[in-house]
């Protein structure tokens, strides 16, 4: 074992696994481990094929997005690749789990590559703001030529290895056994002697030139957002697969990818890639959730049926409580509702459904809520909340926990008055849909930290984004409330809720003003801010209010204000999210420009000391992050 390369051989062939936990992430020092065991192999006369195959849960899940930001170290993931393309040997590449961007592309430097059934495959660098720089906008259309090249680098999604085998990507596909396959192949490759094709001097994907350059042309047509330049770049590289020579596209490649890794829009998506994987660093990550297989959900208003709809879909058994017949039968349409949907999408299968709705039950009597481990409530009904409330002995049974969206709900004081205090935790569930992924949960000083690990894993568990608040407080609602004020101070200073809308898009706001909620009809003047100033007072607002939240450690790092606004405000993911812009303009900056706003509302703009702090010592948001974010 080099590291992070383990070097086995199996008659002629060399076996190198790769062993980088958790995802085998192609950084500096497996680089280095896998250009020495390679040389090794090669250079070794015994050896006739070699097999990359990785150990863990997947192959390489592409580059290190932590070293982006670094130093360059070590051999470069392209030289590496045109290594492995080099070798004299046949090199067979293994591929399970997720194998993605720089893992891909390393695959794509092997002369023959299979995979398990269960394995995907995708370039998801235009999530980061990227392109596939390691030869894969080189290689790949070389194999399966223009339009799914574009298809696959372009909307960043995975696909199975049975569709990758049917266009060309890969060679073959094993539903088990995948090492011992590939060994057997590169034996078989090994005593042929024949020396191996490298990717470069493929053609298939080029054999019709005219429809390749009318499919560049037409990529070049749609219609994109022009703030993200990496779709154009990629479109830019697959046409010069076809038109320069293959080194020299490989150069073309490296200028496109060198340009955007320092792009505003990449530093910002990596910082939100990044961000969002630090959220499931929280004080009770260790601790083992309570198992749970029955919940019970208060309410069935758009909030609670989406719940619902999510822990169904989740397999969980689940029982809808409300107030009266009438509210209880609407609130199982809603859930019914959502299920067509899902099927008329062809996400759900109607047997899925049937399974779904199997394990649904309503009551209007909150004692069958008994035996439930989880009971949520996000406070869509108060009277079915009070009726709870004065059951709660008899429903809230040994170990469960109760999750509540109303901070003002009588449930905590019932809870309390039982000696369930520990058991009660803050849930706010704001976007009434079962598929928006942010949940802000925010123990209350009596919780116990059981309880929080229970309600995340339970979130987790059906594709909740959970956002850990502190102090009582919850971030998202306290973001929302700032970015609310700045736009009620614009509208009171004369702007029009359409150059509200209008100012919040331009921005970059997905969703516009919506995530803010309703804002009060003002007068309209001639004099109204312009939409720069507009989106630069909602901006340092959320700032602002991300600064104390930090200080007052209500989010546990300010990353967790920009996922907050990214996921549960609309705010461009491209932007990385308020922190991090402040930290991109300097915090010196953005203080000055807070105290120039802070005379107009200095609850809304004036910076917390913590600005003062972070300048006076050189720092910057992002060293409160853990370390871990770009
Ligand atoms: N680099 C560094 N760390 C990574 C990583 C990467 N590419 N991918 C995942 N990780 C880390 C996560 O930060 C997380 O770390 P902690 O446990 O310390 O928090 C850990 O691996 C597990 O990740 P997830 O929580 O996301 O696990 P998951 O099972 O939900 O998902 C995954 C796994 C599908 C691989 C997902 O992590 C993912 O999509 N990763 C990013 C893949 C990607 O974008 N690759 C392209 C990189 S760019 C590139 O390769 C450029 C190039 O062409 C040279």
């Amino acid at each position: 074992m080099a590291g992070t390369v383990a070097r086995a051989t199996r008659g002629r062939v060399a076996l190198l696994t790769l062993d980088n936990p958790p995802v085998n992430a192609l950084g500096a020092a497996l680089r280095d481990d896998l250009a020495a065991a390679l040389d090794a192999a090669i250079e070794d006369a015994a050896v006739g094929a070699i097999v990359i195959a990785a150990a863990g849960r997947t192959f390489p899940a592409g580059a290190d997005i932590r070293e982006f930001d670094a130093e360059a170290r070590g051999i470069a993931l392209p030289d590496l690749c045109d290594r492995i393309e080099a070798a004299p040997k046949p090199v067979i590449a293994a591929l399970h789990g997720t194998a993605l961007g720089g893992g891909l592309e390393l695959a794509l430097a092997a002369h023959v590559r299979i995979a398990l059934a269960s394995a995907r495959l995708g370039f998801p660098e235009v999530k980061l703001g990227l392109l596939p720089g390691a030869g894969g906008t080189q290689r790949t259309p070389r194999l399966i030529g223009a339009e799914q090249a574009l298809r696959l680098m372009i909307s960043g999604q995975r696909i199975g290895a049975a569709e990758a085998l049917a266009m060309g990507l890969i060679d073959g596909v094993v539903e088990e056994g995948l090492t011992e396959a590939a060994i057997a192949l590169a034996a078989d490759l090994a005593a042929e002697g024949k020396p191996p094709v490298p990717t470069r001097a493929r053609r298939t994907g080029f054999r019709d030139p005219v429809l390749y350059a009318r499919i560049i042309a037409a990529a070049r047509e749609a219609p994109r957002n022009a703030r993200l330049p990496a779709p154009d770049r990629i479109v830019d590289c697959v046409e010069a697969a076809l038109l320069l020579p293959f080194d020299a596209g490989l150069t073309f490649e490296r200028t496109a990818f060198a340009d955007l890794l320092t792009s505003p829009a990449a530093k910002g998506l990596r910082h939100a890639f990044l961000a969002e994987r630090l959220l499931r660093h929280t004080p009770e990550a260790g601790l083992a959730p309570r198992p749970v297989a029955q919940v019970g959900v208060v309410g069935g208003g758009p909030v609670g049926a989406g719940l619902l709809a999510a822990l169904l879909g989740a397999g969980l058994r689940a029982t809808l409580i409300e107030a009266d017949r009438d509210a209880l039968i609407a609130g199982l349409e809603r859930i019914a509702t959502l299920h067509e949907a899902e099927v008329a999408a062809g996400r759900l299968t109607p047997e899925a459904r049937d399974a779904d709705w199997e394990r649904l039950a309503g009551s209007v009597d909150p004692a069958r809520l008994a035996g439930a481990e989880a009971i949520l409530d996000p406070g869509e009904a108060p009277q079915a909340s009070l009726a709870l409330a004065d059951a709660l002995a008899a429903s809230l049974t040994p170990g469960a926990v109760l999750a509540l969206g109303d901070p003002a709900s009588p449930l905590w004081a019932a809870a309390a008055s039982l000696g369930r205090a520990g058991d009660a935790i803050g849930l706010a569930v704001t976007e009434p849909s079962h598929v928006a992924p942010l949940v802000d949960l925010c123990p209350a000083p009596a919780t116990a930290a059981e309880t929080t690990a229970t309600v995340a894993a339970l979130l987790h568990r059906v594709g909740k984004t959970v956002l850990r608040s502190a102090n009582g407080t919850f971030v998202l609602e306290s973001l929302r409330a700032a970015g609310r004020r700045a736009l009620r101070r614009a509208a009171e200073a004369g702007a029009a809720p359409e150059a509200l809308e209008a100012a919040l898009r331009d921005f970059g706001f997905a969703l516009g003003a919506r995530p803010f909620g309703a804002l009060p009809a003002t007068a309209v003047s001639d004099t109204s801010p312009s939409g720069e100033r507009i989106a630069e007072g909602c901006l340092l607002a959320l700032i602002a209010a991300g600064a104390r939240l930090v200080a007052a450690g209500v989010a546990l790092r300010p990353s967790d204000v920009d996922v907050a606004a990214t996921l549960g405000l609309g705010f461009p993911r491209w932007r990385g999210g308020p922190m991090h812009m402040a930290d991109e303009r300097g915090l010196l900056q953005v203080r000055n420009a807070l105290l120039a706003l802070a005379a107009e509302d200095a609850d809304l703009w004036s910076p917390a000391a913590i600005f003062d702090h972070l300048i006076k010592y050189g720092e910057r948001f992002r060293d409160l992050d853990g370390g871990k974010s770009a």
